[in-house]
């Protein structure tokens, strides 16, 4: 028996926009991103939104499922709609660009003000560098090194909602990835950010983003261990 349509109610406009709903025929296996797409190319061709690789690798197809941030790629449609409803909505805690695309640009000018390049100290006549798998350092980095920037994280964290500056725990998750590449010369600047106002002492730990994340990252760890490093400098234990 053909399953029963599905019912999708889609952000469109900008802020002050508003849901638009679409009924979509079932298949098997379909994720949200199908959903979306299928929309586009046959109900209306003006609907924005964002993806690339659709395989769980870009992160770019990122938005709020049933109020969850979510890569929609990789979200089955069985296992969110609610009695044959879905909402789709851009990314929480982003502006919007125009329906289902949010505006990334504050999101990655985070990351460079948590200092989420990498800072270079050798020259191209050095040898490569010798970084022991073993090491505590380099376990530690291996743990935060998956993150994609999807911004999934952003979306679920409370306290960027809050206060609007707080660096968030993407950026922070990269500055502690950073932190732990012994390879890197950025680091009293850079825990000179994350310490500020807006960094990782904003944190709440409230577990959100590690929660969502689709990398199964722990930018909460990561936080933790920014946290215990700007101590250490204000207690005058390091340089
Ligand atoms: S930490 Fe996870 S949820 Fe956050 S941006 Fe990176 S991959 Fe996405
Ligand atoms: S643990 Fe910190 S960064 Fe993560 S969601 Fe909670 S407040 Fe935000
Ligand atoms: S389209 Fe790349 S992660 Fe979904």
């Amino acid at each position: 028996m053909a399953l029963a349509p599905l019912q999708v109610d889609v952000w469109r406009g900008r802020e002050d926009g508003g849901f638009q709903r679409f009924e979509v025929p079932r298949q098997p296996s379909q994720t949200v991103l199908d959903v979306v797409t299928y929309i586009q190319r046959h109900l209306d061709t003006a609907l924005s939104y964002r993806f690339a690789c659709r395989v769980g690798m870009c992160g770019s197809c990122a938005m709020m499922v049933n109020g969850r941030p979510r890569w929609t790629c990789r979200t089955h449609v069985d296992k969110v709609s609610e009695g044959g409803l879905v909402q789709l909505a851009p990314l929480a805690n982003f502006p919007v660009v125009k329906d289902l695309v949010a505006d990334m640009r504050e999101f990655f000018d985070k990351w460079a003000r948590a200092g989420g390049q990498f800072v270079p100290g050798a020259t191209r006549q050095d040898a490569f560098a010798v970084v022991d798998p073993a090491s505590a350092k380099r376990r530690e980095a291996d743990a935060g090194i998956e993150c994609i920037g999807c911004g999934v994280c952003y979306a679920a964290c409370d306290v960027v909602a809050w206060k609007p500056d707080y660096l968030g725990p993407a950026a922070l998750n990269r500055a502690w990835t950073l932190e732990n590449d012994v390879r890197d010369q950025g680091g009293s600047g850079r825990r000179a950010a994350v310490a500020s106002d807006a960094g990782c002492h904003a944190c709440h730990t409230l577990m959100s983003c590690t929660e969502h994340c689709p990398k199964h990252l722990s930018p909460t760890r990561a936080i933790a261990g920014l946290k215990r490093a700007t101590w250490r400098i204000a207690l005058g234990d390091e340089e």
